[in-house]
């Protein structure tokens, strides 16, 4: 790098035709004084930081050092975008637990049953993970997109359910389905993008958005529709610049899950507008009423889909950290528009799931008993069942639409029935504080004054923490 003053006597000496007559002796001296004047980048990082702070500040172990001004910052995205999130809410409640109520604390604001005996996973994974280790194959760095035999199980595993076949390259592996969310939100935005996602939704969509710049607009789901999409809104939302829309399917926070010909009419719309569909699929098959789970795949044809999903739920092994993206697609619309591209270049520059997890992937999708699937689904009829009736026989509390998939339910909180209770948020705090019970306020998933209550608990557990929460609603109770 040159400093100015070289810069210039460089610039002298190619302008002026004169200075060819000058002696080659003349020349060495310029040439001398040009490397003495041009400082060294420690020289320069000394003036830099010289502009910054006084020489007294730099004194090391003086005050004035620490409070100086410095050279890094944090980057002021993360805290404005990320807003209010599931697990700071959960980590505030947590602070208003009463450490001296000897009765079990019990957590109904999230969606990990994996700490409940009942809710153990399958034998199979476990010793297909066992194995993996065991085998020593399975050490190495993984390919960035995932391992073919694990890419070739999950198309194999999602293809079942589907009108046509995918292949092993139309799937790629990700840290949960978290980083499938986090790659689709990337690779799509474009400066001015904007995506329409679901209210009430699942949070961490909002937060990626809005990190990533990508506009968002909320389209709402119909309680009173059995938390169906609002399709005519999502036409009102949708201009030229809008790039996706999102569903959960069966649903987080609702619990619901959408029949085929309301995903056909999701489908269609989509098309119209000319948007691609991201279906997060992560409670794919957690079913347990009427509407059996239909993969929005299944309507690939109609309108380009990307799948996210994990084995996080329907294996009850969030902690293993293995899901995927994949583009059901069978036009092949993604690759033409370079979609698929920009989802490799992400993932190159990310963090891939164990290889070891990859290695057992295949048994694990593919030698799975059907047992086990059945007895997960009966537990959670059974929970789903005690939470909606303990829910009628609180007055503040109702419930609009009985929950036939994923772990959750949503209610609505009457504050006007309750003394000193200012709102959602209030009434979990002191429930956690009062109740030893941790419910989720709804404004987390974007419903003020309505909570979100998971049945993937223990039963006797379910029933003493309802039980709590009736006994906390009848002593907070407006007395007329
Ligand atoms: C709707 C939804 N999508 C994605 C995720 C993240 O899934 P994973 O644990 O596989 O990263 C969750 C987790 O709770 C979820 O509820």
């Amino acid at each position: 790098m040159k400093n100015r003053a070289s810069t210039g006597v460089i610039t002298m000496l190619q302008r002026d035709p004169s200075i060819h007559s000058l002696s080659p002796l003349l020349l060495f001296f310029l040439l001398l004084l040009l490397i003495v004047l041009n400082p060294t980048r420690k020289q320069k990082q000394r003036r830099f930081l010289q502009v910054r702070a006084t020489k007294e500040d730099v004194k090391e172990g003086t005050e004035n050092y620490w409070s100086r001004k410095w050279g890094f910052r944090a980057n002021q995205d993360l805290t404005t975008s990320t807003g209010i999130t599931i697990r700071g809410l959960l980590q505030m409640l947590d602070v208003a637990l009463d450490a001296g109520d000897p009765r079990p604390m019990i957590r109904l604001g999230h969606g990990d049953p994996s700490l409940f005996p009942c809710f153990r996973t399958s034998q199979i994974a476990e010793d297909a993970i066992v194995e993996a280790v065991r085998s020593a194959k399975f050490n190495h760095y993984p390919p960035f997109v995932g391992m073919l035999p694990a890419r070739r199980a999950v198309a194999e595993y999602l293809s079942l359910d589907l009108p046509y076949k995918l292949s092993p390259d139309d799937v790629f592996l990700t840290l949960g389905c978290t980083q499938a969310i986090e790659i689709a939100l990337s690779v799509l935005a474009c400066p001015g993008a904007n995506i329409l996602l679901p209210r009430p939704g699942f949070p961490l969509y909002e937060a990626r958005a809005a990190f990533n710049h990508l506009e968002i607009r909320h389209y709402d789901l119909l309680p009173e529709k059995g938390w169906e999409v609002d399709i005519d809104s999502i036409e009102n939302l949708a201009d030229e610049n809008t790039v996706a829309m999102v569903i959960i399917n069966p649903g987080n926070p609702c619990g619901n899950v959408f029949t085929y010909q309301h995903l056909r009419k999701v489908s269609e719309t989509a098309k119209k507008l000319g948007i691609l569909v991201i279906s997060d699929e992560v409670y794919g098959h957690l079913t347990f009423g009427n509407n059996p789970f239909v993969p929005m795949g299944v309507f690939g044809s109609i309108v380009p889909v990307l799948t996210l999903g994990s084995i996080s739920k329907r294996w009850i092994v969030p902690g293993w950290r293995l899901g995927w993206l994949v583009t059901s697609d069978p036009n092949g619309m993604l690759k033409r528009t370079q979609i698929v591209d920009c989802i490799k270049v992400c993932l190159n520059i990310s963090s891939d799931p164990a290889t070891f997890v990859q290695g057992a992937l295949p048994q694990i999708l593919g030698k799975t008993q059907e047992d086990f699937f059945k007895k997960i689904a009966s537990i959670l009829r059974q929970t789903s069942e005690i939470c909606f009736e303990k829910i009628k026989e609180i007055d503040c509390i109702t419930c609009p639409q009985r929950p036939e998939g994923s772990m959750f339910v949503m209610v609505k909180l009457n504050v006007s029935l309750l003394e000193d209770i200012n709102d959602d948020i209030d009434f979990c705090y002191k429930l956690a504080k009062e109740e030893s019970v941790i419910v989720l306020p709804g404004i987390a998933v974007g419903m003020k004054n309505w909570l979100r209550i998971t049945f993937a608990v223990e039963p006797s557990s379910l029933e003493d923490a309802m039980g709590r929460i009736r006994s906390f609603c009848q002593r907070h109770k407006k007395r007329q």
